[in-house]
């Protein structure tokens, strides 16, 4: 496997404080990059959440709750294309965009152990805790009959016991991201059954 460590711990230019992509910047970006539907929609996933978070629990304003969208929407948005280059493709387009740096950071912030970046804000943290989590329910989701309808926190607990199920999906790194939070396993998978279901239509 390729190395993935980003040999930095600081990205992006203080200057470009405030600066972010549209909205729609952030999609055609999106678009471009990553023709598979399915990692698009996990990406789409992880920024909703994220920007629930921001919003809900965080009290914060919608341009910072943007800011926390557009980590979450573009966290993994060079992984098919460079996968070995992955997360440094899309942080190097973010600083040529002149992106303000707490987002860049936070993408580099989504694996510590691959990317060799510990997450230290919030927000770092919270990319961290939701990756993982994220795409593991919604794997969960697509083998019930009813999807997002009806599921429950305890279900999604018995299935992260189950190690064969989505096996690939690294238990290890789930409890790792959450011991870095006040929030427990259950508190953060009952936020994101609340909050991704409503993405999950689109696609
Ligand atoms: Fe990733
Ligand atoms: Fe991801």
């Amino acid at each position: 496997m390729a190395d993935l460590n980003l040999g930095r711990s600081s990205f992006g230019n203080p200057a470009h404080a405030d600066r972010v992509l549209s909205e729609a910047e952030a999609l055609a970006l999106l678009n471009e990059w990553v023709p598979n539907e399915r990692l698009r929609l996990h990406m789409l996933q992880v920024g909703a959440v994220m920007k629930s978070w921001a919003l809900e629990k965080e009290g914060l304003p919608v341009s910072e709750a943007h800011k926390w969208w557009l980590a979450g929407v573009l966290h993994d948005a060079d992984w098919e294309k460079y996968p070995d280059q992955h997360c440094s493709r899309i942080i190097e387009e973010l600083e040529n965009r002149q992106v303000d740096p707490t987002i860049i950071r936070t993408i580099a912030c989504h694996g510590p152990r691959h990317f060799g970046v510990e997450p230290e804000t919030t927000m770092e943290k919270m990319i961290y805790v939701f990756d993982e989590l994220s795409g593991f329910i919604h794997a969960a989701a697509l083998i019930r009959p009813t999807q997002y309808e009806g599921m429950d926190v305890k279900s999604v607990l018995k299935k992260l016991k189950t190690p064969s199920f989505a096996a690939q999906v690294n238990r290890e790194e789930i409890q790792d991201a959450l011991s870095r939070i006040d929030f427990t396993l259950e508190e953060i998978i009952g936020f994101i059954l609340t909050h991704q279901r409503e993405v999950s239509d689109t696609c």
